[in-house]
């Protein structure tokens, strides 16, 4: 008996601490599956303990204001839901159609909620690239999607160069590569307008694209010098910069010899905002670097693959290179990449 009371005390200490050390995760998920069921009550607990975590998520918050909205927690609904858009949450027709919300339409503070959504999506507009100058527009070729080249090949063989042929590039290579950093490879109906044209060759966090990308053509056949805003949506050059850029490159990159014999660069930006306005410091402090590496390593492999050589610029003046380039206020230079045929 006593032998039992033991196993049992021990039993129920074991599951107690499971169930206090579960983690953010495996709560959500519960509570999701509470949601589903319609276990408003039970659902809102969980979310409660998952929030006690320290973790936190904008669609979470929102399942939680539904959860409370469904058991007449007006306040708590409410406050849950003005979390849930300073997270990041802007899909406001969902908002607004949301049989779940029901009970907090109409009213000074569903008004705003509808506001605080409307002013979210504004600002994350405002760290939209605008278009930077009138220059022309050029249509690029379009990508080819398949090569000579391995992935593995590529991964094996790439390395940072620095010294190039003296030869032009094609409008066809630069196109390529332009597509490899960040090209559109999946369109979707009804987007959020974030995506701006959709998925990409590199991921992204929260598929926020922070990043833009220039060309700076300074010899690239059919191209003339100047530095060219990569639109990716359109796979389209719109010009920024007039004349030769490569001095005033070379300058930025502290002189580093590459610019001597490379035909062209790829200038990596990001706007923060678009990722901080979802992930707050956290996008800044990882995210959006994580978002340059992957795209810079696209550029590294298809680079390679079309025997064209590149090196990743870290060490050059912001100021100068942001002049450069054309960058507007709002952007912060971050990689350059020199290309040109390979020796
Ligand atoms: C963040 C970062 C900054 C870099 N900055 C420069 C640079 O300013 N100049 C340069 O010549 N190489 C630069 N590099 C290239 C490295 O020197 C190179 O990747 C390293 O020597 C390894 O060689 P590998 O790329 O051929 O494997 C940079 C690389 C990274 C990842």
């Amino acid at each position: 008996m006593k032998m039992h009371a033991v196993v049992l005390a021990l039993l129920v200490l074991c599951f107690a601490s499971a169930s206090t050390a579960q983690g953010y995760d495996a709560l959500v998920r519960d509570a999701e599956v509470k949601i589903a069921a319609g276990k408003w009550e039970e659902a809102l607990a969980l979310y409660e303990r998952a929030f006690k975590t320290g973790e936190f998520s904008h669609n979470d918050f929102y399942n939680a204001a539904c959860a409370g909205a469904r058991l007449g927690k007006i306040e708590t609904a409410y406050s849950y839901l003005f979390k849930a858009i300073d997270t990041g949450f802007l899909d406001k027709a969902t908002l607004a159609s949301d049989a779940d919300l029901e009970s907090l339409h109409g009213g000074g503070t569903w008004q705003a909620v509808m506001d605080s959504i409307q002013r979210k999506m504004a600002f994350v507009e405002k760290a939209f690239p605008e278009i930077r100058a009138a220059g022309p527009v050029i249509d690029l070729p379009q990508p080819r999607f398949d090569g000579a080249v391995s992935v593995e090949a590529a991964l094996k063989n790439r390395r940072s160069i620095r010294e190039y042929l003296a030869k032009p590039l094609s409008l066809a290579e630069v196109s390529q590569i332009l597509w490899a950093a960040y090209g559109i490879t999946a369109t979707r109906e009804n987007m959020p307008a974030f995506l701006r044209g959709g998925f990409r060759t590199a991921p992204s966090a929260g598929a926020r694209y922070p990043l833009d990308i220039y060309l700076a053509a300074f010899d690239v056949a059919g191209l003339s010098g100047g530095v060219y805003y990569y639109k990716s949506e359109t796979h389209q050059l719109v010009r920024v910069v007039e004349g030769n850029p490569r001095s005033a490159l070379s300058e930025a990159c502290f002189d580093q010899p590459h610019f001597k014999t490379a035909s062209a660069a790829i200038v990596y930006s990001a706007v923060y905002e678009r990722c901080m306005v979802k992930y707050g410091q956290r996008g800044r402090d990882r995210y959006v670097c994580m978002d340059l590496g992957h795209s810079a390593e696209n550029v590294y492999l298809q680079a390679h693959a079309l025997e064209i050589g590149t090196c990743a610029i870290g060490a050059f003046t912001d100021l100068r290179l942001k002049k450069a380039v054309g960058m507007t206020r709002e952007e912060e230079p971050l990689y350059v990449m020199p290309l040109g045929k390979v020796k």
